[in-house]
């Protein structure tokens, strides 16, 4: 039986129903899934309650599954969903029950709250997020996503001529500085800075996109306050409420996001509920322009 989609605008965000993504996918329905992520950016999936492995092998029918937070990064401290090919987005500790909230794992997921496309610091970026929720809170707790074609459609010609040859230097450690998480020299050098173009073409839809998050750390050829006062300014541009779609989850919804055209943030909520998601990821296939020099720029 064919997917069935329910498109919430005509260019971005589609509910997907017709599919129990728990079974092996056909070939009819990976293109079909992979056509309308190209066009609406963000699929959610209602009623997807997945086992572990069901939502890895989901995500591996797009790609090969990204390992490298876990192992560089995220298993330093605790490994509770025992893969890495899955990113434990909890507020749990290692025995399950909800973490105080000066635990790591609470923490740590607070640097989603800010703007960003997972992986937009690396030098292989992620392609596809995959987001399933097990257990959901009362208040807040929702993901908002943005549509990054429509933020550059919009920005006025000014800014489109500023920004149109200027690289930015996207660092993972950029918003966990700012919150002062407190990593050890070998975290804050797991990902060396990445240059990328701030517009790029997304290859499944042919529109350019505002290439720019809460991980940039400069914009190369601009003084470093310059460049951050004008990253700023294209964040609260990208989070504008008419390229933003909010999500408030339910227990089995499922979110695949393709990061190539979206950026999204995780909304706050009272750390003593229980929020327990679980995510794979899926690499890209393209490269960022290379390693910057570090140091301080302009
Ligand atoms: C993520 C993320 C936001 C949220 O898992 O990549 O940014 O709402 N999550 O948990
Ligand atoms: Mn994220």
């Amino acid at each position: 039986m064919p997917i069935r989609l329910e498109p919430v605008t005509e260019k971005f965000v589609a509910r997907v129903t017709g599919v129990d993504l728990g079974k092996p996918l056909g070939l009819v329905d990976r293109a079909d899934i992979v056509a309308a992520c190209d066009r609406y950016g963000t699929l959610v999936f209602p009623g997807q309650h997945l086992a572990k492995e069901e939502l890895v092998a989901f995500g591996a029918v797009f790609g090969e599954v990204d390992t490298t937070l876990q192992t560089k990064l995220m298993n330093r401290v605790q490994n509770r969903l025992g893969m890495d090919t899955l990113t434990d987005i909890s507020n749990l500790d290692a025995d399950g029950n909800v973490a105080h909230a000066q635990h790591w794992q609470t923490i740590t997921t607070i640097g989603n709250r800010f703007w960003h496309s997972d992986g937009s610091y690396k030098d292989l970026p992620i392609r596809y997020s995959i987001l399933n929720a097990v257990t959901t809170v009362g208040y807040g707790g929702e993901t908002q996503y943005a549509d990054l074609r429509a933020a550059y459609d919009s920005l006025d010609e000014a800014t489109k001529v500023l920004i149109a040859d200027k690289i930015g230097i996207f660092w993972s450690h950029n918003t966990r500085d700012w919150l002062k998480i407190a990593d050890s020299p070998e975290e804050r050098s797991a990902f060396p800075k990445v240059r990328w173009p701030m517009v790029r073409t997304h290859p499944g839809s042919g529109r350019k996109v505002l290439w720019c998050d809460s991980k940039v750390w400069a914009i190369e050829g601009m003084s470093l306050p310059e460049g951050r006062a004008l990253v700023h300014e294209l964040i609260e541009h990208i989070g504008q409420r008419e390229h933003v779609y909010s999500h408030k989850w339910e227990a089995g919804d499922l979110i695949m996001a393709d990061n190539r055209s979206t950026a999204h943030r995780g909304r706050r909520f009272d750390h003593s509920e229980r929020r327990e998601m679980r995510r794979v990821e899926t690499n890209d296939n393209v490269r960022s322009l290379g390693v910057a020099a570090d140091g301080e720029v302009g």
